[in-house]
């Protein structure tokens, strides 16, 4: 595993509860070597993350940021995961209109028994963030308590988001 000068970047991962967030889980208890920048944050549908979420990471100072959620087919909500890629795909277009390099952000998929697949997954999107370097956004870096105020504006919501 590679130590990048012992420096740390912010990488923010929204992970869907049901797979990706296993998947992480699954790679940490078997001991899956990966980098200690990702910041998780777990939505309990990948259809649940609304795009300003992602900007807001971004605003906040979040050198990269990573979705992983169900693989089609596999959604726990049935097409929360297709809304998600819909909308990822978009903003991902949109990025550079916002000065923000769409080579920080990516999307995937990663079920909870796939811990190999998700160390590489980390594991790459992580030696990109590097060789991008920090932000040239920061403005200012998220707080603990910003994080958690993140986190309880994805709790606000229940399932994929897209069943009212
Ligand atoms: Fe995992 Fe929908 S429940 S993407």
């Amino acid at each position: 595993m590679p130590v990048y000068d012992g420096k740390e970047l912010r990488i923010i991962g929204f992970l869907c509860n049901w797979c990706s967030y296993a998947g992480a889980d699954t790679a940490g208890v078997g001991r899956f070597q990966q980098p200690t920048d990702l910041r998780i944050i777990k939505v309990p549908c990948s259809g649940r993350i609304d795009p300003l979420f992602i900007l807001k990471a971004f605003q906040g100072g979040a050198d990269g940021v990573l979705v992983s959620g169900c693989h089609p087919r596999d959604c726990h909500y049935a097409e929360g995961n297709y809304y998600a890629r819909r909308r990822l795909e978009l903003l991902k277009r949109f990025l550079p209109v916002t000065g923000i390099d769409p080579d920080r952000f990516e999307y995937t998929w990663v079920s909870a028994s796939e811990a190999p697949r998700w160390q590489h997954v980390v594991q790459t999107f992580t030696d990109r963030i590097h060789k991008l370097g920090p932000s040239p956004l920061l403005a200012a870096p998220l707080t603990d308590a910003e994080m958690a105020k993140l986190q309880s504006q994805v709790e606000a919501g229940s399932g994929c988001g897209c069943h009212k």
